[in-house]
């Protein structure tokens, strides 16, 4: 049965490119919509992990629940499936006010901006998940509206044009964005809590691990559960994920509980390698060994040997493999270091 699905498996996956599968695959049908939206813990205690950022915070709600004001402006920044979502939503809870969830390129004109804020309550949270990517003219509005809580806009053509005024209750900010370099610096500047998004510990992805199992109604031995969090690329989303493949492959088995053996079994089938390196990990590395020695070689070079976009490449592919010490960033290029070609089994013939 499993193995019937093996070409349908390799297909999906030539077909997909990084992007496709990092940022539209998780949440690419609303089963797992839902299914996400009921993983998501909903306080700050439930949240597992990023321990300096939730203290961090703690603080900062307590206070400005304290002073009855709403919360600094927050940005969130690192790469996909880290919980900033679901931070800016725990946020909302903690504070008990509302949230409004929207995204850069969703906001064309000033006037779907002036809607959104318009909704708002003293207090509450507008959510702009992507934020990088919100258009010049509606980030220089934002300036003010996130300053001083006004906005001014532009209404009508020509020599009937006049600017309108609309205050705006205080109210607080969430950006999310994967790439923090891309923000302007005046729109960087007016948030006054910025945070970096870390990669989260084996130790903390097998306990989100248990937790979603526990929600699955899934048993899992911890063992297993250490297994699928040393494979999920540091990511809870990605974790969870894999969770839901193997809890299959579990069922199928006819096991009582999922266990390492069923794990190893399911994530090889997957193609998620022991360090969680996934097929593009793989071309990554593999590109650069067999074409570039192991580089120094330019990003640019790279995505074109794979077909993938340098951004992409940059901000969702790259990071993970630097964190893990298998890739080094160097002025002249990008470098594959000693442990990388020994996880990949490959002689390190380099000269240093
Ligand atoms: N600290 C955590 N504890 C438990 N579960 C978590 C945690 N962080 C994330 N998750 C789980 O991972 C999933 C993905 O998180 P989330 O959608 O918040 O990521 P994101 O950073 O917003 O990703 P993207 O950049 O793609 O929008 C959530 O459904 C949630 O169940
Ligand atoms: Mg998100």
């Amino acid at each position: 049965m499993v193995d019937q699905q093996e070409p349908q498996f390799n297909q999906w996956y030539d077909e997909h490119t990084v992007a496709d599968q990092l940022i539209h695959d998780a949440a690419a049908n609303e089963a797992e919509q839902r299914n996400e939206l009921s993983l998501r813990p909903q306080f700050l205690r439930e949240y597992i992990g990023q321990a300096a950022l939730k203290e961090e915070l703690n603080v900062y709600i307590s206070a400005a629940k304290q002073r009855e004001e709403a919360l600094d402006h927050v940005l969130l920044f690192g790469p996909p499936g880290l919980g900033k979502t679901t931070l800016a939503m725990i946020i909302a809870n903690e504070m008990a006010v509302h949230i409004k969830t929207t995204s850069g390129p969703a906001i064309e004109k000033p006037g779907d901006l002036v809607a959104l804020l318009n909704e708002l309550e003293p207090g509450d949270i507008l959510f702009i998940d992507e934020i990088h990517r919100l258009p010049t003219n509606i980030e220089e509005i934002m300036y003010s509206a996130m300053e001083d809580y006004f906005v001014d806009i532009m209404v009508g053509q020509g020599p009937t044009a006049r600017a309108v005024h609309f205050p705006l209750p205080p109210f607080t900010l969430i950006g999310a964005t994967t790439r923090p370099g891309m923000l302007s610096k005046p729109l960087r500047d007016r948030f006054g809590i910025i945070n970096a998004m870390a990669y989260y510990t084996p130790e903390e992805l097998q306990e989100i691990v248990v937790r979603s199992s526990d929600i699955f109604n899934a048993p899992i031995k911890s063992a297993g559960a250490y297994e699928v969090a040393l494979r999920s690329r540091g990511t809870p989303r990605i974790a969870n994920r894999l969770l839901k493949r193997v809890r299959d492959f579990a069922q199928v088995e006819g096991k009582s509980a999922i266990d390492k053996a069923i794990v190893d079994i399911a994530l090889d089938k997957l193609r998620v390698d022991n360090r969680g390196l996934d097929e593009t990990d793989h071309k990554f590395l593999g590109t650069m060994i067999a074409y570039y020695n192991g580089g120094p070689v330019g990003l640019n070079t790279i995505a074109a040997n794979i077909g993938e976009e340098a951004e992409t490449l940059e901000s969702m592919v790259e990071p993970y493999l630097l964190q893990i010490g298998f890739l080094q960033r160097t002025p002249r290029g990008r470098v594959v270091t000693e442990s990388a070609y020994e996880h990949l089994k490959m002689p390190y013939q380099r000269e240093q």
